[in-house]
């Protein structure tokens, strides 16, 4: 099981108190220095497909690497919903953030929209066809109605999906939405969750490591 923090565009909790969890942290840019001090497994939330260049408001893998920083969300929701992400330039960020030594966890997952028009194995699909299995490749399945909605995926849709998702890429898969230490119980049981992607949950120190805990219980 993998438990990793999102933490967004929040200034996040004091990461010492977090010193000693088993998890991924992914604090915005100006927080990631103070995560790799203490010791945490450090992952920004966007990396750039070129090691330098004109890119305003970018930034590279070797810049993160040279941080201390040790992998990257990509192709977050949000990113896709709000910043034009598609899925050509998450390709294109994925590959150049494994190629330079960065692990990557790539968020993929359907709108409300999408589910009631049942295109959800069909989206799934189209955002996975752009990536290709690697060993520091791991994937998150996010369906945005459920992210910061309090709407969480059932057991059996999350599981639906990261069976679908694992059938074009073999790869380990996160539940991302919602997920709260009243919730991950149910979902670490299921045999194709293979960890957590926490958003709003993981900016209480508290609520975090009792999900860790939860995750560690369920190891498997
Ligand atoms: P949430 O966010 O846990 O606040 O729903 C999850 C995410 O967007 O990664």
């Amino acid at each position: 099981m993998l438990i990793a923090g999102n933490w967004k565009m929040f200034r996040g909790p004091d990461p010492a108190e977090l010193a000693g969890l088993s998890a991924v942290v992914c604090p915005p840019f100006t927080r990631l220095r103070d995560c790799v001090d203490v010791g945490l497994t450090t992952y920004a939330q966007n990396v750039h497909w070129e090691p330098e260049g004109a890119y305003t408001g970018e930034i590279s893998a070797p810049m993160l690497l040279e941080l201390g920083v040790v992998g990257t969300l990509v192709g977050h929701s949000e990113r896709r919903q709000y910043f034009g992400e598609t899925d050509e330039t998450v390709a294109k960020r994925v590959r150049a953030a494994l190629d330079a030594g960065l692990r990557v966890i790539a968020c993929i997952g359907e709108t409300q929209e999408q589910r009631e028009a049942d295109e959800t194995e069909d989206v799934l699909r189209r955002q996975l066809s752009v990536l290709a299995p690697h060993p520091d490749l791991l994937l998150a399945y996010e369906p945005v109605w459920a992210i910061g909605t309090g709407l969480t995926a059932t057991p059996a849709i999350a599981e639906d999906a990261h069976r679908i998702v694992k059938s074009v890429l073999d790869r380990p898969v996160l539940y991302g939405g919602s997920a709260k230490p009243e919730n991950v119980e149910e979902l670490f049981g299921e045999p194709d969750v293979d960890g957590a992607l926490v958003g709003g949950a993981s900016l209480v120190v508290d609520t975090f490591a009792a999900i860790c805990a939860l995750a560690a219980a369920a190891a498997r």
